[in-house]
């Protein structure tokens, strides 16, 4: 870091060059190898007449002291002269200094219409005139630097300015949208509002003061951010007197005034008014993208009868989105093994159970739905000490449980488990919680994923989602009569039996506890029940052996009483077992929905394929496979997310794909997977999206594109498939 920044064969104009700052800015790039066009008209500080003397005196110095220079006398406003002086003499234009400026200040009130015009043309059309010059050679060329110059008084409004702060507040404008629009031709646009002691400022600052602004204090950042090494785009920094700062955008967290179905009014906008203006509270807005989509947010909480915006609702989605869990580890031996089979009803009675229960058994294995165990350790329980999510522990059900396996679980070990909230969704009578949790072994290999449902009652009305395309689906059984089953009772010590292998609940074993949540007697733990039911399905039609389980879905629909017997009805569908379980004693169905994934000799995916039409070509298949072309580590580095696509064609998902730009070089395959974002939009629309035919804004807006997981992450991809729909 300790190296120079050098400009060598760099070719730099700076506007305004013949005094104050932009002879800092020339004389600070010639010394450091730049060839350097000193641009200057020559005028007077209200930009009255002209002269060559200014720039020729830069020249003259910089040459003097063996740099590269060329004067140019001609105004901003004849910006492609500026440009076209480099082009003769160097042959190229890499960095534009728009600097030239002049003051015509008068209190509104008298400022007339040539005073307002002439500022605006200097400092707002001239610098687009000299950017817009250079622009198609550094689009060419794939390289650009350039720095708008505002003003405080742009930022702030300053008395007497008005057309001045109009013009240097435009010119943020400007960079903004350039900035963008130049980002994929590597051209970086930056602001800078400096303050320094100059012949514009000289009768404004105090003398003291005005000697410790020196306009040379304003270069270092200029030339930073006009560096190759310097990645910074569409920013504003105040620079002065060696101070650097740099500027954002900020909200407040706003207010919801509108009721849903009834008519806006002003008075709605009155008593409001201490919430709309409230800055105890802020949100950092950087983008458009992500004005628009918290915007589209909160309409979607209005929309849903949910005015109370960020509010004080228990459930926050955001927030608890954005938490991360620390790493888990998890160690076991052949006792823990052992102990979770018994919890799950194996027993020294049957013999094909031994492998499970005795540690010396040549084939000794480990049950695949022991996958639950690290999984329910990771979270801490169900779910607890999750920011955004502060609910009554007696208020928490499981709802639904998913479990994948990527290679046996060993039968002693360590594992690392990750988890996060994927989803959080609103049912109206609760949130149904959606956690993933991916789990190491020691070499990072992954060994299985776990993923959690629970419900917390009473905690909807949220402003949530309905669905979510990150969860694993429940899948309803054919409708005829099963084509196996299994029953098996528990024991009256079932639940005591289980929860010896993590869950602790006092629901399980103390009666007086379960009395205050509503049951006569203690309850089995419903992960038990799924352990059994996994274990009938392997019976039946996984060899007993769990090396042929994938992956086991299932729904707790209704508490069973340990002593009770559980009954497993199973129907096969090519690799696909479906289940339900009911307790014979009442003829409920305690598990619903479950399906058990047999490997069948084909490699795991990391979900069931869910495309209706996989054997059609779909237009936006070219766009996802060009994809593939245009990512690469660098952009790996940058971006570190996982995006799931579901593209869909009559209503349907006819097309998955998984963006990975986290991992190595980055890759874009078929088929689903634990994401960061989740992206759902039609073949249409993704193809008009990417020709710049929807805007992404819009398509949100209109319900058109659907973001889950952190959607914040969807705009980094704007660039990615414009840049391929342009190949
Ligand atoms: P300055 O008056 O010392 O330098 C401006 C130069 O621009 C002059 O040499 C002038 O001849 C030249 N110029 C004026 N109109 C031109 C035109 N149409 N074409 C080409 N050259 C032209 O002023 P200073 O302070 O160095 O200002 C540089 C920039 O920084 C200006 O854009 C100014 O608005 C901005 N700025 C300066 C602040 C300060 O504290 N000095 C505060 C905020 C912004």
């Amino acid at each position: 870091m300790s190296s120079e920044l050098r400009f060598d064969g760099k070719v730099v104009i700076v506007t305004g060059a013949g005094g104050g700052l932009g002879r800092e800015y020339a004389l600070a790039f010639a010394e450091r190898g730049a060839s350097v066009v000193v641009n200057d008209l020559g005028s007077s500080r209200a930009g009255e007449g002209k002269s060559s003397n200014f720039a020729d005196k830069v020249v003259q110095e910089i040459r003097g002291k063996g740099g590269k220079a060329v004067a140019n006398y001609d105004s901003v406003e004849d910006g492609e002269k500026v440009v076209q002086t480099a082009l003769d003499h160097f042959g190229r234009v890499d960095i534009v200094i728009n600097n030239a400026g002049i003051l015509r200040d008068k209190s509104f009130a008298r400022m007339t219409v040539p005073e307002w015009d002439i500022i605006h043309r200097v400092h707002l059309r001239g610098s687009f005139l000299v950017t817009k010059a250079a622009w198609e050679h550094m689009r060419k060329q794939k390289y650009g630097r350039i720095i708008m110059t505002s003003s405080a008084a742009g930022l702030y409004g300053n008395f007497g300015q008005a057309n001045y702060s109009a013009a240097k507040l435009g010119l943020v404008g400007l960079a903004n949208t350039l900035a963008l629009e130049g980002r994929k031709y590597n051209i970086n646009v930056n602001t800078i509002a400096p303050i320094a002691g100059t012949r514009l400022t000289q009768d404004i600052v105090p003398p003291d003061v005005f000697e410790a602004l020196k306009p040379e204090y304003a270069v270092p950042i200029v030339m930073w951010l006009c560096h190759d090494e310097c990645q910074e785009n569409g920013s504003v920094f105040e620079a002065g007197g060696g101070f650097l700062t740099k500027l954002r955008w900020q909200r407040t967290e706003g207010a919801a005034l509108r009721q849903k179905g009834q008519k806006m009014k002003a008075e709605d906008v009155r008593d409001n008014w201490e919430k709309v203006v409230d800055f105890s509270k802020t949100r950092i807005v950087d983008t458009i993208s992500e004005s628009t989509i918290l915007t589209g947010e909160q309409v979607t909480r209005i929309e849903s009868g949910n005015n109370d915006l960020y509010s004080n609702h228990p459930i926050q989605p955001s927030l608890a989105k954005a938490h991360v869990f620390p790493p888990n580890h998890f160690e076991y031996g052949n006792k823990e093994v052992i102990l979770y089979a018994l919890g799950v009803g194996a027993s020294t009675t049957q013999p094909e159970h031994l492998n499970f229960l005795f540690e010396l058994s040549e084939d000794f294995v480990t049950l695949p739905t022991f996958a639950v165990i690290p999984g329910f350790n990771s979270l801490g329980g169900l779910v607890s000490g999750v920011p955004g999510i502060n609910i009554n522990p007696a208020k928490i059900l499981h709802g639904e449980q998913y479990i994948e396996i990527f290679k046996p679980i060993p039968t002693e070990g360590k594992l690392r488990s990750e988890s996060k909230v994927v989803e959080i969704m609103d049912k109206g009578s609760g949130a149904a919680i959606v956690m993933n949790v991916d789990t190491f072994d020691e070499s990072g290999e992954k060994v299985f994923f776990n993923q959690f449902v629970t419900f917390a009652v009473g905690y909807g009305n949220f402003g949530g989602a309905r669905a979510s395309s990150e969860l694993k689906e429940t899948c309803e059984p054919p409708k005829r009569a099963p084509d196996a089953s299994i029953s098996e009772k528990t024991t009256k010590d079932q639940a005591a039996l289980y929860r010896l292998s993590g869950d602790r609940n006092p629901l399980h074993i103390d009666p007086s506890f379960a009395a205050m949540g509503g049951f006569k007697t203690p309850i089995l733990h419903g992960l038990c029940s799924y352990g059994y039911a996994a274990r009938h399905v392997m019976m039946k039609f996984g060899g007993n052996d769990p090396k042929n389980i994938r992956a086991v879905k299932a729904r707790f629909a209704k508490p069973v009483l340990p002593g009770q017997t559980l009954r497993t009805e199973m129907w096969k569908e090519g690799s696909r077992v479906y289940f339900k379980t009911i307790v014979e004693e009442t003829g409920t169905a305690c598990l619903t929905g479950g399906y058990v994934d047999l490997f069948d000799g084909s490699a795991p995916t990391e979900e069931p394929a869910k495309e209706e039409t996989s054997g059609d070509t779909l237009q936006s298949d070219a766009l996802f496979e060009g994809v593939k072309n245009v990512i690469n580590a660098n952009i790996v580095k940058q971006v570190k997310a996982v995006y799931q696509w579901n593209i869909t064609k009559d209503g349907k998902t006819a097309r998955q794909w998984v963006l990975d730009l986290k991992n190595g070089d980055g890759s874009m395959t078929r088929g689903s997977a634990s994401s960061n974002c989740a992206i759902t939009i039609s073949d249409d629309d993704v193809i008009a999206m990417f020709n710049g035919k929807l805007n992404p804004q819009q398509a949100f807006m209109q319900g058109k594109l659907k973001l889950s997981g952190n959607i914040m992450l969807a705009q980094k991809l704007e660039v990615l498939f414009k840049a391929q729909s342009k190949l």
